[in-house]
């Protein structure tokens, strides 16, 4: 069966969760390739509701096997807690969760670091999920981070830590003394925390490269979302990985040739978390209606999420970047009672009319979308389980995203649960189906 990668189209919090948890089934392994604890992927049953952060949603499959791999930040205790969290609700990881030793660690100094940037810097805030993602991944780019294998070497760790703890032109960084943080308390508590960690932590690329040639399919998990990339989202306002396709290589220890597909999740609507540029954005009685339906409130933060219609635009410029041979179309139900929808189809910017995403941020922030406006269904969809049983006017509307966007719908989602799932007919995921 072919390898898969399923990555958010959008802003991030499209309902991959979901929609890794549904196909997590036809899986052997589901692996997490970028990002952090600042990814929140809800996923509910009947009887429950998980939040995961770090760990990849196919944990709620008994037996599925879990690997969080290296182009993930791994803050430790935030890991610990959410381990601790699923085994009080019953599910035990030992043995199927595994963790890339080269994973870097996010430090105490680093979520402070982006605390203090946001809370300083109002003027240029980006609104991040204050975890320290950015600056963790600094110090992986600036070769001075520290990785789980490192937390088992006190040598290393302690090189690591204090040269971390130093600022590059002092004896020790203003933020260590704000925060009290003393480095031998550090080394220790890291210390530990490797120690605690040593039996989930592994070569992931080799257990995965293993898998691959035993015939073992691997569903690669992202967060965030395509316009949220560090290289191809809207930069600065973007996370500081890559949550594209080509961050599933990179992140996993993955030759491109090894990779069969990529699936996009994208919501039916828009949503976005934190600062930048949203052309669609609804703010008043529409955005605040679309927000309560869709309990658009943050996984991580709880922060409302800003909401608007489809940027169709946005959307195609994803599907061709991630070379998406299929999308999911979550959160169709959250439109039931809406009497008339609209899709972005191209920008207006002055007097030129725009139908790729613009790279200057000036500009992107100046574009004022062209609507194509199409009546609502006005009928409750949740039940729908196939195409057919949708209202005409939802099915005429997921047909017109899909042409928009140059992408065959492979799934849609008509509420959170796992059975609330259409499969398409005809759809060239025919194993995944
Ligand atoms: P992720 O970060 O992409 O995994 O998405 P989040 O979990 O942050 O946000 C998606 C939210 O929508 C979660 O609360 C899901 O339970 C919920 N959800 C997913 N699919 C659907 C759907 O089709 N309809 C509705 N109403 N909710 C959905
Ligand atoms: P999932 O995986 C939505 C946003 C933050 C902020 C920007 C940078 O649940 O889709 P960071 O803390 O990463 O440095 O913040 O990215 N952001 C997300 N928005 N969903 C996410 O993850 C996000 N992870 C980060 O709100 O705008
Ligand atoms: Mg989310």
């Amino acid at each position: 069966m072919a390898n898969l990668v399923v990555l958010g189209g959008q802003w991030g919090d499209e309902g991959k969760g979901k929609v890794v948890d549904v196909l997590a089934a036809r899986a052997d392994i589901v692996a997490r390739y970028q990002g952090g604890p600042n990814a929140g992927h809800t996923i509910a049953h009947d009887d429950s509701r998980h939040a995961l952060h770090h760990i990849p949603c196919g944990i709620l499959h008994p037996g599925k096997v879990c690997i969080i791999g290296n182009g993930v930040v791994v803050d430790p205790g935030s890991l610990l807690r959410e381990i601790r969290d699923l085994a009080t609700a019953g599910i035990e990881v030992a043995g199927r969760l595994f963790l890339s030793n080269r994973c870097h660690v996010i430090f105490p100094n680093h979520r402070e670091l982006d605390r203090i940037r946001e809370e300083r810097i109002r003027k240029h805030r980006l609104g991040t999920t204050c975890l320290g993602i950015g600056p963790a991944y600094e110090s992986k780019a600036g070769r001075k981070g520290a990785r789980v294998v490192d937390l088992r070497n006190r040598e290393i760790l302690q090189a690591s830590v204090e040269q971390h703890f130093r600022a590059d032109d002092g004896p020790q960084s203003p933020i260590i003394e704000r925060l009290g943080l003393d480095v031998k308390r550090v080394i220790d508590e890291y210390s530990r925390f490797g120690d605690i960690l040593s039996k989930f932590a592994i070569d992931t690329t080799a257990y995965i490269q293993r898998a691959i040639r035993e015939g073992k399919t691997i569903l690669c998990e992202g967060a965030q979302g395509t316009m949220l990339d560090l290289d191809h989202g809207t930069y600065p306002y973007v996370t500081s990985s890559s949550p594209t396709a080509g961050g599933a290589c990179t992140g996993l220890g993955l030759g491109p040739t090894q990779l069969d597909a990529v699936l996009g999740v994208f919501k039916a609507y828009s949503s976005r978390v934190g600062e930048g540029p949203f052309p669609t954005e609804l703010r008043e009685g529409a955005g605040e209606h679309l927000r309560e339906r869709g309990h658009e409130y943050g996984t991580t933060t709880g922060r409302p999420r800003r909401v608007g219609w489809f940027d169709a635009v946005a959307a195609r410029y994803a599907v061709r970047l991630n070379g998406m041979k299929a999308a999911a179309l979550t959160l169709l139900d959250v439109l039931d009672d809406t009497e008339e929808i609209s899709v972005c189809v191209a920008y207006k910017y002055r007097n030129s009319r725009l139908t790729e995403l613009p790279s200057e941020p000036w500009v992107l922030k100046e574009v004022k979308p062209e609507y194509e406006t199409v009546k609502g269904w006005r009928k409750p969809t949740g039940d729908a389980r196939e195409l057919s049983a949708l209202p005409q006017e939802a099915r005429d509307y997921v047909r017109r995203l899909s042409d928009l966007i140059e992408c065959p719908v492979a799934f849609v989602s008509v509420g959170p649960s796992r059975d609330q799932t259409i499969r398409c007919e005809g759809s060239i995921l025919p194993n995944w189906l």
